[in-house]
């Protein structure tokens, strides 16, 4: 027999949201009458965009034709969908990015577990505190983040809380550090960085020699005009970030699949002789030798969200989710929580009352108003003391969640 991978041994009996799917289960067996509202796991519900459909259709008829079918494509993404990607993305904000920087991959959560894999087994790790699990637990499982103690702190990460007292804001590492995720809007606190906060970031890990991996997955849901929706909108980004972003949760992708990761071709990395190596290259090759590509259909789907109709229809899908975390916020605080959140980001941070854990609170909104949603521990001891309500839900469910959870306040 093989000798297992210890570090997987390290994990936390099971990963956040699976913890959730679980108890819901469980107490949906347990109640069969309970009309259930899920507000946990940051899953759009809202159909995909009719351009996306038409997008859709049309290419699964090529896929039907001899001389439009497509076998595997390139690895890294087909250039038609990368072109648009700079462009609209990252061109009309001024950011130049080029096509060979943009790498395609399936889904965000990959690419922000897979990415520390180019990195030192021995690299230190810096993540706020809560944070989103993947960051976290594919550092446990590659043997960079130590043992953990009884609060689920593991001994070889350094952690930087983020809570309201410090306005979710996470300070700089004090210590030397070789890898920070940050992810802006924020899983789970839906805190921002403006420019300076976020030129601080860079200016430190331009003199530390760190890298920072931005996590930008929910940038479309920016409401402020002063806030950067690109590390790159930051002087000297491209020589120390990669930036991660997702169809997901501006399109609606989470069951199609899809995402981009960002490395600059300046950003470079050294061997253990010395020499620097370019992260860039080390990324594509890992693309290249691990995946073979997102499906074309799917990146055409992606293609057909940059046409005028297509930006039209995003921008209406994230205007709807909110106005869901407006009703959640509202409503909320004049149910007496003190909330956070939910003006940049489709996620509404609440403050829970003193003397209950989070995943008691979790229980008792299950119990109590049939609402799901993520207990602040779940990401991390600093988020003990919070809760998360996401803002992907139907009209009717929110509207019905938020005066469930007011009548139990009373
Ligand atoms: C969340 O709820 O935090 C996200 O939906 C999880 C994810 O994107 O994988």
């Amino acid at each position: 027999m093989a000798n297992v991978n210890e570090h997987y041994l390290k994990l936390k009996s099971s990963y956040l949201f699976s913890e959730i799917a679980r108890r819901v289960r469980e107490f949906q067996e347990a109640h069969a009458e309970a009309r259930i509202i899920r507000l946990g796991i940051g899953d759009v519900t809202q159909p995909l965009p009719p351009t996306v459909i038409r997008a859709l259709h049309e290419a699964v008829d090529e896929m039907a034709r001899a001389e439009t079918f497509r076998g595997y494509g390139p690895e890294t993404g087909y250039d038609f969908l990368t072109a648009l990607v700079a462009k609209h993305d990252y061109g009309s904000r001024g950011v130049s990015i080029a096509p060979d920087e943009i790498i395609v991959s399936d889904g965000s959560k990959s690419d922000s577990g897979n990415i520390q894999e180019i990195f030192a087994a021995d690299a230190t790790v810096a993540l706020t505190d809560p944070v989103y699990p993947v960051y976290l637990d594919s550092n446990v499982m590659a043997g960079r983040a130590g043992t953990a103690d009884e609060r689920g702190r593991y001994s070889r990460v350094v952690y930087m809380p983020c809570t309201a007292e410090n306005g979710f804001q996470p300070a700089l590492p004090e210590r030397p550090v070789d890898m920070v995720y940050l992810c802006f809007p924020n899983n789970p606190t839906g805190s921002v960085l403006t420019r300076p906060q976020l030129k601080r970031w860079v200016d430190w890990a331009r003199a530390n020699n760190a890298v920072l991996l931005f996590d930008a997955a929910y940038e479309a849901y920016i409401r402020e005009p002063e806030i950067p929706h690109s590390i790159y909108e930051v002087e000297g980004a491209r020589e120390v970030a990669i930036e991660c972003r997702s169809f997901s949760k501006s399109a609606g992708f989470t069951g199609l699949r899809l995402a981009y990761t960002v490395v600059p071709k300046e950003m470079r990395g050294r061997s253990a002789d010395g020499a620097m190596q370019s992260v860039n290259q080390l990324w594509t090759r890992r693309t290249t030798i691990k995946s073979n590509g997102a499906p074309y259909i799917v990146q055409k789907a992606a293609a057909a969200t940059y046409t005028p109709d297509g930006q039209k229809q995003v921008r209406a899908l994230v205007d709807f989710y909110m106005e869901n975390a407006r009703t959640i916020a509202t409503g909320l605080a004049e149910a007496g929580f003190t909330v956070y959140g939910g003006r940049n980001a489709p996620y509404i941070w609440i403050r829970i009352p003193a003397g209950i854990s989070s995943w008691d609170f979790f229980d008792r909104m299950l119990a109590e108003a049939n609402v799901v949603g993520a207990p602040g521990g779940g990401f991390g001891p600093s988020g003990e003391g919070y809760f998360r309500l996401t803002a992907f839900g139907s009209r009717e469910k929110t509207e019905e969640a938020v005066a469930r959870i007011k009548s139990c306040r009373r």
